[in-house]
């Protein structure tokens, strides 16, 4: 079985960069950490007349713990005042809420509708109150609302049901949920409507008091996958025109109906062929018409057409078309933008670099550390195309120890204008004010990537950093991941 150097055994900035060289990758380092007012993470920046605060952006996070009505529950108010004591200024969506009943991913998402709205009022409001408390200052705290729909990974009913609302037939996706060929897809007049629902979520949001929404493309869910639609007739498949139309008549109603409301987007930059678990529980590529594989032989003879930003062999990415979502932005007024890849559902190491896979995953078929290096390129290179747009880079969790370092050096060569956090914020939560502040870091805080935060809700029970933070711990659910664990294969 491979096994991979683990980031905390990489005890000098030597160690760490002849690491990257075995691996063939090349981050930027720095060896000091700098502290305000100098630190490249406590810059200040400007957009459409706001000053946001510091360069740290805490990336969505949903925990499955709302109420079956789509309210917030204790564990989602725990979790969104985390992100305010968090110092950091940026709140990209605080977590996915669905427009609308049958686009939950789980029973337990997020809601937002006219009974919902004081809630997510006052969560916003949680958020911000213990930013003030802890900060001083809010005005350059600037917090959005992801708003999605699940589309092919709906459960909006029962955790264990898929009930998936697709824009079009996929081979190896609809065979994972046993999609039979006349399985029915969203027709043009449903987006539509579909279209008409997120422009009344993003009303309800403004008047929530969120500064944007983030109409969210990315991890496979409704508008991701209508980016890849290639085969798809009618207005909203086959060309990249049709491909957007379901954002830009999203941003049209926006701006038509929510004056002064700010329009992100959050997009998976590139995709891959979905992977699983081979016989040696290692991740690999499910094989795809004339693919042939095994862990470490793959060849390609059949373009794999499914990838947004992908090259056709289903593992290799051209950014032709993220560069020219870059321009579409650009034309829609859309300057902030948080890039991601991939999906958690079928190919989770390259959305999320991580040592040890979730029950329903497969073992890393790369050093972590490698997919570190592919966002960070990514990022780097959509930025050097779009300069003047706002970007949010993702993935940093898994360097732990050396995330402070290459997030400062990675934002010194203006390779991306904001750190976004996802994972180490589970498990510590006040590192963005560590950072800034020169604080000793709290090393046996920092998320290993063990994935108890995805193990949890793969099996029904709310997600949350049970081995890290003492909340979770003591949560009876705590034993029922354990045990999962334990049970796991490759745990
Ligand atoms: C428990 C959990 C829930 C997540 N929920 C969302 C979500 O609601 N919306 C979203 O865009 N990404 C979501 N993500 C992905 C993260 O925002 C982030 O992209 C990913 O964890 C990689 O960043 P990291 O390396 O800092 O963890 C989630 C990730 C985790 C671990
Ligand atoms: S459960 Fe905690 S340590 Fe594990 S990946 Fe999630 S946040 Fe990190």
């Amino acid at each position: 079985m491979i096994t991979y150097r683990r980031i905390s055994a990489l005890k000098t900035a030597a160690d760490f960069r002849a690491h990257m060289e075995s691996l063939g990758i090349d981050l930027p380092l720095e060896e000091q950490v700098e502290q305000v007012p100098a630190s490249p993470l406590a810059q200040p920046l400007s957009l459409d007349g706001r000053t946001i605060g510091n360069r740290f952006a805490i990336l969505p996070m949903e925990g499955w713990d709302a109420e079956r009505d789509g309210r917030p529950g204790p564990l989602t108010i725990r979790r969104w005042r985390h992100f305010g004591a968090s110092g950091a200024k940026l709140i990209w969506g605080g977590e996915a809420v669905a427009v609308r009943h049958d686009g939950r991913a789980n029973p337990n998402q997020l809601l937002i509708n006219e009974q919902t709205l004081p809630h997510l009022a006052a969560l916003r409001e949680t958020l911000v109150t213990e930013h003030r408390q802890q900060f001083a200052r809010t005005d350059d705290l600037l917090v959005g609302l992801q708003l999605t729909h699940s589309g092919r990974f709906s459960r909006p009913n029962d955790k264990q049901r898929a009930e998936p609302l697709i824009v079009y037939h996929h081979p190896l996706l609809d065979s994972r949920h046993n999609l039979p060929p006349d399985y029915p897809v969203l027709g043009d007049e449903q987006l539509d409507r579909l279209c008409d629902e997120f422009v009344r979520a993003a009303r309800l949001a403004q008047r929530a008091g969120f500064e944007f929404v983030d109409i969210k493309h990315c991890h496979g869910y409704l508008g991701h996958e209508l980016l890849s639609a290639f085969e798809r007739p009618g207005r909203y498949g086959g060309s990249f025109e049709n491909r957007t139309r379901l954002l830009r008549q999203i941003v049209a109603g926006v701006r038509a109906e929510a004056s002064g409301l700010g329009v992100a987007v959050r997009f998976s930059a590139a995709d891959m062929l979905p992977f699983h678990s081979g016989p040696d529980g290692l991740g690999e590529p499910e094989p795809f018409g004339e693919i042939r594989h095994s862990s470490f032989d793959i060849r390609h003879s059949a373009a794999y057409p499914y990838a947004f930003g992908g090259d056709g062999t289903g593992l290799g990415f051209d950014l032709t078309e993220p560069r020219a979502l870059l321009d579409l932005f650009r034309e829609l007024r859309i300057r902030l933008v948080c890039v991601t890849l991939g999906t958690p559902y079928y190919n989770p190491h390259i959305l999320r670099p991580a040592l040890f896979p979730p029950s329903d995953g497969y073992l890393p078929p790369e050093d972590p550390l490698i997919g570190v290096a592919r966002h960070v390129h990514v990022t780097a290179e959509l930025k050097r195309h779009a300069p003047d747009l706002v970007l949010v880079g993702s993935g940093y969790t898994y360097l732990q120890e050396w995330l402070p370092p290459v997030a400062q050096a990675v934002l010194r060569r203006g390779w991306t204008d904001f750190i976004g956090l996802g994972r180490m914020v589970l498990s510590y939560p006040e590192l963005p004010a560590d950072v800034l502040s020169g604080r000793p870091l709290r090393r046996k805080q920092f998320c290993r990537t063990f994935s108890e935060c995805t193990t949890a809700p793969r099996n029904g029970l709310v997600s949350g950093c049970y081995p890290l933070d003492p909340h979770y711990k003591e949560l009876p659910e705590a034993q029922v991941v354990a045990e999962i664990k334990h049970r796991q294969p490759h745990g």
